[in-house]
């Protein structure tokens, strides 16, 4: 086990402006996490927490994986930094190259960012560059979904369908449309795909209709909207998401921030649902969330069209962070594909996913409950609005889960579940009994 950090006096949380947290309420009331171990956290006193949500969807493989430290350690000894434009060091190529033996075929050229916001800024740019370098500069509409979440980017902040986003920071990027969500009432209390909806998906075939095909870059669309609180697709809905793309030359990005890595119990959403899209974005569990990396998946297509459209010697696609392919999370990567392939860890999510939705679906008789939705190894629990107010139980609940010894991230008033995948049945009955509690008291 790794050492606790010390305790941080109230007075010293002032500097910190803390992302996405209610500032005054938590610097009030401060709940903090000192170290982890496997499926648990602890705090400076001692006290377990049972981790569902793998920190943000990140740890896939547990808490504080030696393997994973000793490699980002040995790296950092070895070299610790190099600039990724004009310059490779090794390990970059090596970990571009594992992640393809996990992406769907085709999917086989790997660009590096730092987080899941700059793998979506980069693949709305891949898109646009693509129709560039295809005689079609036309193409500069994007298509994404209400109730969509894809990072906080500006790019990413336009294609999400959040009000808030709106109310924050006004209409952002323009020519970007949303075609409306896919939870429909009768989706209630379903497990995994639902059998109605799929016709939403023509919603992007009235775009093109409305507004050409041919000036369409892209369609962003998460294979299961996660951060909104686990909305699978409806039953073909992705499939014809995929034939008015192909209809019109529209490239089809899937945002697998989430469900990537085994997290819905295949590789990546593309083959649980077997819908093959043009780019891919990923991050969080790459590096069991131990290194900050995210990566976009091209298709080779979309990486030839571009690099063979560019100068003999010059940047074919104008692009890069500084810290893309960094070598201290190309290390942690590597380390986790091992994991990967050795514990058969995306193998054991899938097995494990059956249990975990009907323990979940177990909660629906509690009466503040008001849907669950599951696949995989990600479940929702809504309940129901307080004093008219969305979000006010949501926030309620997680803090209470939290002083009842369990971390879970909410959304609203969603309450998202998605546990490690080494999580065994104790683990799993501890999440459902401590989520019992705290809904009875709701
Ligand atoms: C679907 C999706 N896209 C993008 C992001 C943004 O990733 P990051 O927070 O690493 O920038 C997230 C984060 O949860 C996500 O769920």
């Amino acid at each position: 086990m790794g050492h606790a950090e010390p305790q941080v006096a109230s007075s010293a949380l002032q500097a910190h402006w803390m992302p996405f947290t209610p500032n005054k309420e938590f610097k009030a009331e401060p709940r903090m996490v000192a170290r982890a171990k496997g499926m648990y956290f602890y705090t400076a006193e001692g006290k377990a927490l049972i981790d569902a949500s793998s920190g943000l969807f990140c740890v896939a493989a547990g808490h504080c994986r030696d393997e994973i430290a000793q490699a980002v350690f040995a790296q950092l000894q070895t070299l610790d930094f190099s600039a990724p434009f004009l310059r490779g060091q090794s390990k970059a190529f090596e970990l571009a190259e594992r992640i393809t033996q996990y992406t769907p075929e085709g999917l086989n050229r790997v660009f590096f960012t730092n987080s899941g916001s700059e793998a979506i800024d980069t693949a709305m740019k891949m898109s646009l560059a693509y129709h560039r370098a295809n005689g079609q500069p036309q193409r500069q509409l994007f298509v994404s979904r209400e109730r969509s979440y894809h990072g906080v980017n500006m790019g990413g902040v336009a294609l999400a369908g959040m009000v808030n986003n709106r109310r924050s920071f006004g209409v952002g990027l323009a020519g970007v449309y949303h075609m409306r969500h896919t939870a429909l009432p009768d989706h209630k209390f379903v497990t995994g795909q639902p059998e109605t909806g799929a016709d939403l998906a023509d919603d992007l075939q009235r775009f093109c209709t409305l507004y050409g095909g041919e000036n369409i870059a892209a369609v962003f669309v998460e294979p299961v909207a996660g951060s909104f609180g686990c909305l699978p697709p409806p039953k073909g809905y992705l499939d014809r998401l995929r034939q008015i793309c192909d209809a019109h030359g529209i490239l089809l990005v899937f945002d697998e921030v989430i469900t990537g890595w085994g997290r819905i119990g295949a590789n990546f959403g593309a083959q649980a649902f077997g819908v093959t899209p043009d780019l891919m974005t990923m991050a969080k569990a790459i590096t069991n969330g131990a290194q900050p990396m995210g990566a976009v998946a091209a298709k080779q297509g979309v990486y030839d069209t571009i690099t063979n459209a560019g100068p003999a010697k010059g940047v074919e696609f104008f692009h890069g962070y500084t810290y893309s392919a960094h070598p201290a999370a190309c290390a942690a990567g590597l380390a986790m594909m091992d994991i990967f392939a050795n514990e058969r860890l995306i193998e054991r999510a899938a097995a494990m996913a059956p249990k975990f939705s009907a323990a979940i679906h177990g909660l629906r008789d509690c009466p503040v409950v008001t849907d669950i939705r599951s696949i995989g190894l990600l479940a929702a629990i809504d309940v129901a609005l307080l004093n008219n107010t969305p979000g006010a139980r949501g926030h309620e609940a997680q803090k209470r889960l939290f002083d009842a010894g369990l971390n879970l991230k909410s959304t609203g008033d969603a309450l998202i579940i998605a546990p490690p995948f080494i999580m065994d049945d104790s683990h799993l009955d501890e999440i459902v009994t401590k989520l019992r509690g705290v809904l009875a008291g709701l």
